[in-house]
Protein backbone atom coordinates (compact mmCIF):
# COMPACT_ATOMS: atom_id res chain seq x y z
CA UNK A 1 0.00 0.00 0.00
CA UNK A 2 2.80 2.35 0.91
CA UNK A 3 4.75 1.44 -1.85
CA UNK A 4 1.95 2.33 -4.42
CA UNK A 5 1.32 5.54 -2.99
CA UNK A 6 4.91 6.21 -2.91
CA UNK A 7 4.88 4.99 -7.14
CA UNK A 8 1.84 7.10 -7.17
CA UNK A 9 3.68 10.34 -5.68
CA UNK A 10 6.33 9.49 -8.28
CA UNK A 11 4.69 8.71 -10.96
CA UNK A 12 2.49 12.72 -10.53
CA UNK A 13 5.84 14.12 -10.19
CA UNK A 14 7.33 12.63 -13.17
CA UNK A 15 4.02 13.55 -15.20
CA UNK A 16 4.52 16.84 -13.73
CA UNK A 17 8.16 17.30 -14.52
CA UNK A 18 7.56 15.99 -18.08
CA UNK A 19 4.42 19.04 -18.70
CA UNK A 20 4.72 21.87 -21.18
CA UNK A 21 2.96 24.71 -21.00
CA UNK A 22 -0.49 23.19 -21.40
CA UNK A 23 -1.41 26.24 -23.62
CA UNK A 24 1.67 25.84 -25.67
CA UNK A 25 1.24 22.17 -26.17
CA UNK A 26 -1.99 22.91 -27.85
CA UNK A 27 -0.56 25.20 -30.60
CA UNK A 28 2.48 23.22 -31.27
CA UNK A 29 -0.02 20.12 -32.06
CA UNK A 30 -2.47 22.90 -34.23
CA UNK A 31 1.12 23.74 -35.87
CA UNK A 32 1.73 20.04 -36.74
CA UNK A 33 -1.28 19.64 -38.00
CA UNK A 34 -1.39 22.56 -40.41
CA UNK A 35 1.91 21.49 -41.48
CA UNK A 36 0.19 18.18 -43.23
CA UNK A 37 0.20 19.11 -47.00
CA UNK A 38 3.94 20.25 -46.56
CA UNK A 39 5.15 16.96 -45.11
CA UNK A 40 3.00 14.92 -47.36
CA UNK A 41 4.96 17.33 -50.86
CA UNK A 42 8.53 17.05 -48.74
CA UNK A 43 7.87 13.44 -48.27
CA UNK A 44 6.97 12.86 -52.21
CA UNK A 45 9.72 15.00 -53.55
CA UNK A 46 12.47 12.57 -51.47
CA UNK A 47 10.77 9.86 -52.64
CA UNK A 48 10.48 10.12 -56.53
CA UNK A 49 14.32 11.30 -56.20
CA UNK A 50 15.82 8.99 -53.71
CA UNK A 51 19.63 8.42 -53.34
CA UNK A 52 21.90 6.02 -52.08
CA UNK A 53 24.15 5.74 -49.17
CA UNK A 54 26.78 8.87 -49.03
CA UNK A 55 25.24 9.56 -52.47
CA UNK A 56 22.31 11.50 -50.89
CA UNK A 57 23.91 15.23 -52.67
CA UNK A 58 20.30 16.55 -53.61
CA UNK A 59 18.39 15.32 -50.68
CA UNK A 60 21.29 17.35 -48.66
CA UNK A 61 20.98 20.14 -50.66
CA UNK A 62 17.48 20.66 -50.23
CA UNK A 63 17.85 19.75 -46.35
CA UNK A 64 20.34 22.52 -45.63
CA UNK A 65 18.47 25.28 -47.80
CA UNK A 66 15.67 24.54 -45.80
CA UNK A 67 16.74 24.84 -42.95
CA UNK A 68 18.97 27.85 -43.74
CA UNK A 69 15.44 29.30 -44.82
CA UNK A 70 14.49 29.01 -41.59
CA UNK A 71 16.96 31.34 -40.31
CA UNK A 72 19.15 28.97 -38.06
CA UNK A 73 22.85 27.80 -38.11
CA UNK A 74 23.81 25.18 -40.89
CA UNK A 75 26.58 23.40 -41.14
CA UNK A 76 26.63 21.43 -44.51
CA UNK A 77 27.93 19.24 -45.62
CA UNK A 78 28.57 17.06 -42.63
CA UNK A 79 29.89 13.43 -43.23
CA UNK A 80 30.03 13.60 -46.48
CA UNK A 81 26.19 14.74 -47.96
CA UNK A 82 24.93 15.01 -43.99
CA UNK A 83 23.14 18.05 -42.37
CA UNK A 84 23.38 19.53 -39.18
CA UNK A 85 21.18 22.65 -38.19
CA UNK A 86 21.24 24.19 -35.10
CA UNK A 87 18.28 25.98 -33.40
CA UNK A 88 18.83 27.99 -30.34
CA UNK A 89 16.22 28.80 -27.70
CA UNK A 90 15.88 31.98 -26.24
CA UNK A 91 16.35 31.01 -22.98
CA UNK A 92 19.35 28.74 -21.47
CA UNK A 93 18.77 25.23 -21.51
CA UNK A 94 20.04 21.56 -22.23
CA UNK A 95 20.70 20.53 -26.55
CA UNK A 96 18.48 18.15 -27.66
CA UNK A 97 19.70 16.52 -30.68
CA UNK A 98 17.05 15.09 -33.01
CA UNK A 99 18.17 12.57 -35.53
CA UNK A 100 16.86 11.62 -39.24
CA UNK A 101 18.40 9.44 -41.90
CA UNK A 102 18.38 10.64 -45.68
CA UNK A 103 19.77 7.04 -47.38
CA UNK A 104 17.49 4.94 -50.26
CA UNK A 105 18.28 1.50 -51.09
CA UNK A 106 19.17 -0.87 -54.46
CA UNK A 107 15.53 -1.58 -55.21
CA UNK A 108 13.04 -1.67 -58.15
CA UNK A 109 10.11 0.15 -57.11
CA UNK A 110 6.64 -1.90 -57.47
CA UNK A 111 3.61 0.02 -57.72
CA UNK A 112 1.85 3.13 -59.86
CA UNK A 113 2.05 5.78 -57.41
CA UNK A 114 2.93 9.05 -59.29
CA UNK A 115 5.67 10.03 -57.27
CA UNK A 116 7.25 6.74 -57.68
CA UNK A 117 10.80 6.48 -58.50
CA UNK A 118 12.34 6.18 -61.78
CA UNK A 119 16.00 6.53 -60.48
CA UNK A 120 18.58 4.03 -61.91
CA UNK A 121 21.94 2.85 -60.96
CA UNK A 122 24.97 0.57 -61.34
CA UNK A 123 24.91 -0.93 -58.33
CA UNK A 124 27.62 -3.76 -57.16
CA UNK A 125 28.08 -4.12 -61.26
CA UNK A 126 24.25 -4.37 -62.29
CA UNK A 127 21.93 -2.28 -63.17
CA UNK A 128 18.85 -1.74 -60.42
CA UNK A 129 16.77 0.78 -59.10
CA UNK A 130 16.70 3.11 -56.53
CA UNK A 131 13.59 3.64 -53.69
CA UNK A 132 12.72 4.81 -50.40
CA UNK A 133 12.48 1.27 -49.53
CA UNK A 134 12.50 1.93 -45.45
CA UNK A 135 10.75 4.70 -44.79
CA UNK A 136 13.81 7.58 -44.66
CA UNK A 137 11.63 9.94 -46.99
CA UNK A 138 9.30 10.15 -44.15
CA UNK A 139 12.03 10.51 -41.63
CA UNK A 140 13.36 13.60 -43.30
CA UNK A 141 10.27 15.66 -43.65
CA UNK A 142 9.18 14.69 -40.19
CA UNK A 143 12.41 16.12 -39.05
CA UNK A 144 11.84 18.81 -41.57
CA UNK A 145 8.69 19.82 -40.30
CA UNK A 146 10.05 19.57 -36.24
CA UNK A 147 12.31 21.86 -37.79
CA UNK A 148 10.00 24.46 -39.11
CA UNK A 149 7.61 24.16 -35.82
CA UNK A 150 10.59 24.79 -33.49
CA UNK A 151 11.91 27.32 -35.47
CA UNK A 152 8.65 29.15 -35.21
CA UNK A 153 8.58 28.95 -31.53
CA UNK A 154 12.11 29.39 -30.68
CA UNK A 155 11.03 31.80 -27.70
CA UNK A 156 9.54 28.99 -26.24
CA UNK A 157 12.80 26.90 -26.67
CA UNK A 158 14.84 26.48 -23.12
CA UNK A 159 18.03 25.39 -24.49
CA UNK A 160 19.10 24.00 -27.85
CA UNK A 161 17.83 21.67 -30.75
CA UNK A 162 20.59 20.32 -33.00
CA UNK A 163 18.52 18.61 -35.94
CA UNK A 164 20.99 15.67 -37.81
CA UNK A 165 20.27 14.85 -40.85
CA UNK A 166 22.32 11.48 -41.64
CA UNK A 167 23.66 9.70 -44.68
CA UNK A 168 24.40 6.35 -45.10
CA UNK A 169 21.84 4.49 -42.41
CA UNK A 170 21.96 1.49 -44.72
CA UNK A 171 25.68 1.10 -44.41
CA UNK A 172 28.60 1.13 -47.26
CA UNK A 173 30.59 -1.76 -48.37
CA UNK A 174 33.88 -0.42 -48.87
CA UNK A 175 35.14 -0.51 -45.25
CA UNK A 176 34.64 3.41 -44.96
CA UNK A 177 33.68 4.64 -42.09
CA UNK A 178 29.74 6.49 -42.84
CA UNK A 179 26.74 7.44 -41.60
CA UNK A 180 26.47 7.89 -37.90
CA UNK A 181 29.94 6.77 -36.86
CA UNK A 182 31.80 9.25 -39.35
CA UNK A 183 29.12 11.89 -38.37
CA UNK A 184 30.24 11.70 -34.40
CA UNK A 185 33.88 11.31 -35.91
CA UNK A 186 33.25 14.49 -37.13
CA UNK A 187 32.31 16.60 -33.46
CA UNK A 188 28.21 16.63 -34.50
CA UNK A 189 27.80 15.81 -30.67
CA UNK A 190 30.10 18.71 -29.57
CA UNK A 191 29.90 22.26 -29.57
CA UNK A 192 27.54 23.17 -28.49
CA UNK A 193 28.02 19.54 -26.35
CA UNK A 194 24.68 17.59 -27.03
CA UNK A 195 22.75 15.89 -23.89
CA UNK A 196 20.43 13.82 -25.20
CA UNK A 197 19.27 11.95 -28.55
CA UNK A 198 15.76 11.57 -30.01
CA UNK A 199 14.94 9.52 -32.73
CA UNK A 200 11.63 7.63 -34.96
CA UNK A 201 11.83 5.16 -37.57
CA UNK A 202 8.73 4.25 -39.80
CA UNK A 203 7.44 1.32 -39.28
CA UNK A 204 5.09 0.04 -41.97
CA UNK A 205 3.56 -3.28 -40.35
CA UNK A 206 2.63 -1.71 -37.26
CA UNK A 207 -0.81 0.43 -37.26
CA UNK A 208 -0.93 3.70 -38.39
CA UNK A 209 0.00 6.79 -35.38
CA UNK A 210 0.95 4.16 -33.30
CA UNK A 211 4.44 4.21 -31.20
CA UNK A 212 6.14 1.55 -30.01
CA UNK A 213 9.16 1.53 -27.84
CA UNK A 214 10.76 -0.71 -25.31
CA UNK A 215 13.71 0.93 -22.52
CA UNK A 216 17.47 -0.95 -23.18
CA UNK A 217 17.69 -3.42 -25.69
CA UNK A 218 15.46 -2.30 -28.96
CA UNK A 219 17.62 -3.12 -31.60
CA UNK A 220 20.01 -5.75 -32.15
CA UNK A 221 23.74 -5.24 -32.06
CA UNK A 222 24.98 -6.57 -35.66
CA UNK A 223 28.44 -8.10 -36.58
CA UNK A 224 29.53 -9.89 -39.90
CA UNK A 225 31.16 -13.26 -40.07
CA UNK A 226 33.06 -14.69 -42.95
CA UNK A 227 34.28 -17.86 -43.09
CA UNK A 228 36.91 -18.85 -45.63
CA UNK A 229 37.44 -23.21 -45.65
CA UNK A 230 40.07 -24.42 -47.39
CA UNK A 231 40.79 -27.93 -48.24
CA UNK A 232 42.47 -29.89 -50.94
CA UNK A 233 40.23 -30.37 -54.67
CA UNK A 234 40.40 -34.01 -56.03
CA UNK A 235 38.23 -35.08 -58.99
CA UNK A 236 34.95 -35.61 -57.98
CA UNK A 237 34.64 -39.37 -58.39
CA UNK A 238 37.58 -39.82 -55.95
CA UNK A 239 36.76 -37.68 -52.42
CA UNK A 240 39.30 -39.50 -50.76
CA UNK A 241 41.98 -38.30 -52.57
CA UNK A 242 40.45 -34.68 -51.56
CA UNK A 243 40.05 -32.47 -48.25
CA UNK A 244 36.43 -31.84 -48.99
CA UNK A 245 35.74 -28.25 -48.25
CA UNK A 246 32.22 -28.61 -49.41
CA UNK A 247 31.55 -30.91 -47.03
CA UNK A 248 33.41 -29.85 -44.18
CA UNK A 249 31.53 -26.48 -44.65
CA UNK A 250 28.05 -28.08 -44.59
CA UNK A 251 29.23 -29.46 -40.85
CA UNK A 252 30.50 -25.84 -39.72
CA UNK A 253 27.03 -24.65 -40.78
CA UNK A 254 25.17 -27.22 -38.73
CA UNK A 255 27.91 -27.09 -35.86
CA UNK A 256 27.19 -23.17 -35.97
CA UNK A 257 23.13 -23.73 -35.52
CA UNK A 258 23.84 -25.32 -32.20
CA UNK A 259 25.92 -21.90 -30.67
CA UNK A 260 22.40 -20.36 -30.20
CA UNK A 261 20.38 -23.49 -29.91
CA UNK A 262 22.20 -25.60 -27.36
CA UNK A 263 25.12 -23.10 -26.09
CA UNK A 264 23.51 -19.47 -24.84
CA UNK A 265 21.69 -18.57 -22.02
CA UNK A 266 17.93 -18.14 -24.13
CA UNK A 267 16.11 -16.23 -21.86
CA UNK A 268 18.42 -13.56 -20.82
CA UNK A 269 18.07 -12.52 -24.59
CA UNK A 270 17.55 -13.72 -27.90
CA UNK A 271 20.43 -14.25 -30.59
CA UNK A 272 20.62 -15.15 -34.26
CA UNK A 273 23.46 -16.84 -36.50
CA UNK A 274 22.35 -16.78 -40.32
CA UNK A 275 24.37 -17.98 -42.87
CA UNK A 276 23.75 -15.58 -45.84
CA UNK A 277 25.98 -16.35 -48.74
CA UNK A 278 28.14 -19.63 -49.46
CA UNK A 279 30.44 -19.53 -52.69
CA UNK A 280 32.60 -23.09 -53.60
CA UNK A 281 33.33 -24.85 -56.88
CA UNK A 282 32.28 -24.36 -60.20
CA UNK A 283 31.60 -27.90 -61.96
CA UNK A 284 29.69 -31.19 -60.46
CA UNK A 285 33.04 -33.07 -60.47
CA UNK A 286 35.47 -31.02 -59.27
CA UNK A 287 35.78 -31.06 -55.84
CA UNK A 288 37.23 -27.56 -55.32
CA UNK A 289 40.23 -25.92 -52.60
CA UNK A 290 37.63 -23.19 -51.16
CA UNK A 291 34.76 -22.53 -49.86
CA UNK A 292 33.51 -18.71 -48.38
CA UNK A 293 30.76 -17.81 -46.60
CA UNK A 294 29.36 -15.17 -45.10
CA UNK A 295 26.81 -14.53 -42.05
CA UNK A 296 25.43 -11.91 -39.49
CA UNK A 297 25.12 -12.52 -36.38
CA UNK A 298 22.75 -10.29 -34.21
CA UNK A 299 22.73 -9.81 -30.05
CA UNK A 300 21.15 -8.10 -27.75
CA UNK A 301 23.74 -8.65 -24.82
CA UNK A 302 27.21 -7.27 -24.55
CA UNK A 303 28.82 -10.50 -22.56
CA UNK A 304 26.47 -12.71 -24.82
CA UNK A 305 28.23 -10.90 -28.05
CA UNK A 306 31.28 -11.69 -26.79
CA UNK A 307 30.67 -15.26 -26.12
CA UNK A 308 29.07 -16.00 -30.13
CA UNK A 309 32.22 -14.89 -31.45
CA UNK A 310 34.39 -16.93 -29.66
CA UNK A 311 32.38 -20.00 -30.00
CA UNK A 312 31.80 -19.17 -33.66
CA UNK A 313 35.53 -19.10 -33.92
CA UNK A 314 35.65 -22.71 -32.30
CA UNK A 315 33.13 -24.63 -33.49
CA UNK A 316 34.42 -23.25 -37.38
CA UNK A 317 38.17 -23.97 -36.58
CA UNK A 318 38.09 -27.44 -34.90
CA UNK A 319 35.51 -28.83 -37.44
CA UNK A 320 37.86 -28.01 -39.85
CA UNK A 321 40.48 -29.37 -38.32
CA UNK A 322 39.01 -32.40 -37.24
CA UNK A 323 38.62 -33.21 -41.48
CA UNK A 324 42.03 -31.93 -42.17
CA UNK A 325 40.61 -28.78 -44.07
CA UNK A 326 41.25 -25.43 -42.01
CA UNK A 327 39.07 -23.02 -41.02
CA UNK A 328 39.82 -18.55 -40.98
CA UNK A 329 36.84 -16.49 -39.55
CA UNK A 330 36.51 -12.74 -39.40
CA UNK A 331 34.02 -11.25 -37.45
CA UNK A 332 33.96 -7.30 -38.27
CA UNK A 333 32.24 -4.88 -36.24
CA UNK A 334 29.03 -3.71 -37.28
CA UNK A 335 26.45 -1.54 -35.67
CA UNK A 336 25.83 -1.71 -31.59
CA UNK A 337 22.95 -2.30 -29.93
CA UNK A 338 20.40 0.46 -30.00
CA UNK A 339 20.26 0.63 -26.16
CA UNK A 340 17.54 2.99 -24.84
CA UNK A 341 18.44 4.52 -21.05
CA UNK A 342 16.21 2.97 -18.99
CA UNK A 343 15.63 6.18 -16.89
CA UNK A 344 15.60 8.19 -20.15
CA UNK A 345 13.03 5.92 -21.56
CA UNK A 346 11.23 6.06 -18.07
CA UNK A 347 10.89 10.12 -17.96
CA UNK A 348 9.73 10.39 -21.34
CA UNK A 349 7.32 7.64 -22.18
CA UNK A 350 4.79 10.16 -21.02
CA UNK A 351 5.76 12.51 -23.61
CA UNK A 352 4.90 9.79 -26.38
CA UNK A 353 1.26 8.94 -24.44
CA UNK A 354 0.84 12.84 -24.83
CA UNK A 355 1.63 12.98 -28.73
CA UNK A 356 -0.07 9.97 -29.77
CA UNK A 357 -2.89 8.99 -27.05
CA UNK A 358 -1.76 6.86 -24.48
CA UNK A 359 -3.83 4.02 -26.35
CA UNK A 360 -1.12 4.53 -29.18
CA UNK A 361 1.43 3.42 -27.47
CA UNK A 362 3.37 0.01 -27.16
CA UNK A 363 5.47 -1.54 -25.24
CA UNK A 364 7.28 -4.13 -27.57
CA UNK A 365 9.73 -6.50 -27.84
CA UNK A 366 13.43 -6.25 -29.25
CA UNK A 367 14.00 -6.72 -32.66
CA UNK A 368 16.67 -8.59 -34.68
CA UNK A 369 17.27 -5.46 -37.37
CA UNK A 370 20.51 -2.99 -36.68
CA UNK A 371 20.34 0.64 -36.84
CA UNK A 372 23.18 3.12 -36.32
CA UNK A 373 21.38 5.11 -34.25
CA UNK A 374 22.64 3.22 -31.47
CA UNK A 375 26.10 4.86 -32.56
CA UNK A 376 25.17 8.28 -31.01
CA UNK A 377 23.33 6.34 -27.95
CA UNK A 378 26.77 4.96 -26.94
CA UNK A 379 28.28 8.56 -26.50
CA UNK A 380 24.87 10.41 -25.13
CA UNK A 381 21.77 9.07 -23.91
CA UNK A 382 18.81 8.22 -26.33
CA UNK A 383 15.39 7.52 -26.90
CA UNK A 384 14.94 5.41 -30.52
CA UNK A 385 11.12 4.39 -31.11
CA UNK A 386 8.99 3.17 -33.85
CA UNK A 387 6.22 4.97 -35.84
CA UNK A 388 3.56 2.93 -37.09
CA UNK A 389 2.86 3.48 -40.49
CA UNK A 390 0.90 0.93 -42.17
CA UNK A 391 -1.23 2.21 -45.11
CA UNK A 392 -4.52 0.64 -44.32
CA UNK A 393 -6.89 2.64 -46.88
CA UNK A 394 -4.30 1.49 -49.69
CA UNK A 395 -5.82 -2.08 -49.77
CA UNK A 396 -2.11 -3.46 -50.58
CA UNK A 397 -2.32 -7.12 -51.99
CA UNK A 398 1.39 -7.19 -50.34
CA UNK A 399 2.75 -6.85 -47.32
CA UNK A 400 4.97 -3.41 -47.39
CA UNK A 401 8.26 -5.68 -45.50
CA UNK A 402 10.54 -2.59 -44.85
CA UNK A 403 13.87 -2.93 -47.80
CA UNK A 404 11.06 -4.64 -50.41
CA UNK A 405 9.53 -3.47 -54.01
CA UNK A 406 6.41 -3.42 -52.25
CA UNK A 407 7.48 -0.88 -49.67
CA UNK A 408 4.84 1.61 -48.58
CA UNK A 409 3.81 3.66 -45.72
CA UNK A 410 0.42 5.44 -44.84
CA UNK A 411 1.61 9.42 -44.99
CA UNK A 412 -0.68 10.18 -42.11
CA UNK A 413 1.43 9.04 -39.70
CA UNK A 414 3.94 11.49 -40.39
CA UNK A 415 2.09 14.03 -38.26
CA UNK A 416 1.96 11.78 -35.52
CA UNK A 417 6.18 12.12 -36.16
CA UNK A 418 6.38 15.31 -35.75
CA UNK A 419 3.98 15.61 -32.83
CA UNK A 420 5.96 13.15 -31.15
CA UNK A 421 9.62 14.86 -31.62
CA UNK A 422 8.50 18.20 -30.81
CA UNK A 423 6.28 17.26 -27.81
CA UNK A 424 9.71 14.84 -26.30
CA UNK A 425 12.21 18.01 -26.96
CA UNK A 426 9.79 20.49 -25.31
CA UNK A 427 9.28 18.15 -22.04
CA UNK A 428 12.73 17.23 -22.22
CA UNK A 429 13.46 21.13 -22.00
CA UNK A 430 11.24 21.61 -19.11
CA UNK A 431 12.36 19.09 -16.82
CA UNK A 432 13.45 20.89 -13.90
CA UNK A 433 17.54 20.17 -13.79
CA UNK A 434 19.13 17.55 -11.42
NI1 LIG B 1 15.71 2.21 -42.12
Amino acid sequence: MKKTYLLLLTLAHIACFAQTDAKLQAKLDQQAKEIEPKLIEWRRQFHQYPELSNQEFKTGKKIADYLKSLGMEVQYPVAKTGVVGILKGSKPGPVVALRADMDALPVNERNSLPFASKEKVIFNGTETGVMHACGHDGHMSILMGVAEILSKNKNELKGTVKFLFQPAEEGVSNGEDAGAFLMVKEGVLENPKVDVVFGLHIQSLLPTGQLAYRAEGLMAAVDAVNIKVTGVGAHGATPWDSVDPIVVSSQIIMGLQTIVSRQLDLPKAAAVITIGSLHGGIRRNIIPEEVNMEGTIRTFDLEMQKKVHEKIKLTATKIAEASGAKAEVTISDGYPLTYNDPKLTALMAPSLAKAAGAENVKVIQPVTMAEDFSVFQQKVPGLFYFLGAYPVDMKLTKRPVHHTADFMLDEKALVTGVKSLVTLTLDYMNMPKK
